[in-house]
């Protein structure tokens, strides 16, 4: 796809958005596993569903729903995204943060973005929660490779900053009011769809990750080039490959992400009545 293809598909996704809502939040939130239940708790004002968007993916995995919401979530005006789109499904990075782009075009100046991870870190505990203090992309194809989209940003980005401390912040301090433990670490990516094998985990280890999932480090990256602030939340659903030398299984993945979503919607829920 050429970038003035590229582009002008985002257009057409923005402005079928802008035609369906009336106005336009300032935020954008992608609910990961786990909190899928939280759309039950907002006051949803429109519901567009990821086919009816032109040049939307379509998501691919069961238990992902696949539609954008515009609806109030602790009185505040925001975008939902229930589901979202991996690599490992077949997307490229330039397909999966297609949506990031369109928020931003909508003029979206913060997306939070919650996903399931492993722990490699064993001070988290399996369902425990980690906000993203910074990321380990070396093996994400850049959603940025090819020519550069000069509307959104720079050629050449800077990701000193990809996650907006003030974000993480407000984010801690919203868990201390509600006594839930958050911990704060470096996420590694990796493409999956396999979990990853203990040596690699150990490697993992090395280069510093407390963590390590299959989604948010594209995303993350696209909106960073948008200038966006990003804000990204873990739920450690399993210890990563090796730690507990019991197999990882989806199941327990979605038996912890389930545990877990009392926690991760309150904080939500608090985090949004502070923006
Ligand atoms: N590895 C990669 N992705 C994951 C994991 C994991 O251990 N747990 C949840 N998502």
């Amino acid at each position: 796809m050429t970038k003035s293809d590229y582009y002008a598909d985002v257009l057409q996704a923005a402005e079928y958005i802008r035609s369906q809502v009336t106005d336009i939040p300032d935020a954008c939130l992608v609910l990961g596993s786990g909190l899928g239940p939280l759309t039950d708790r907002v006051e949803t004002i429109s519901e567009i569903p990821y086919e009816n968007i032109p040049h939307f993916p379509r998501t691919t995995v069961a238990g992902h729903d696949g539609k954008l919401l515009v609806a109030k979530l602790s009185g505040k005006l925001t975008f939902i995204m229930k589901g979202r789109f991996h690599y490992y499904e077949g997307y490229s990075t330039q397909e999966a943060t297609f949506y990031v782009r369109v928020m931003a075009t909508l003029g979206v100046k913060t997306l939070v973005m919650t996903n399931a991870a492993g722990g490699i870190n064993t001070d988290m505990k399996p369902s425990e929660l980690m906000v993203i203090t910074d990321h380990i992309g070396l093996f994400c194809d850049s959603p940025l490779r090819g020519k550069n989209l000069d509307e959104f940003g720079p050629r050449f980005p800077d990701q000193t900053r990809v996650y907006d401390s003030g974000l993480s912040d407000l984010l801690k301090a919203s868990a201390k009011e509600l006594g839930i433990t958050l911990h704060q670490g470096v996420y590694a990516y990796t493409r999956g769809p396999q979990y990853e094998t203990p040596a690699e985990i150990r490697a993992l280890k090395i280069l510093g990750a407390d963590a390590v999932g299959m989604s948010t480090v594209a995303e993350a990256i696209a909106a960073s080039h948008c200038g966006m602030r990003i804000l990204a939340v873990s739920c450690i659903t399993n210890f990563a490959a090796g730690i507990s030398g019991q197999p990882l299984s989806h199941a327990e993945v979605m038996e912890n992400a389930n545990a877990s979503s009392k926690n991760s919607i309150a904080l939500m829920e608090k985090f949004f009545s502070k923006l």
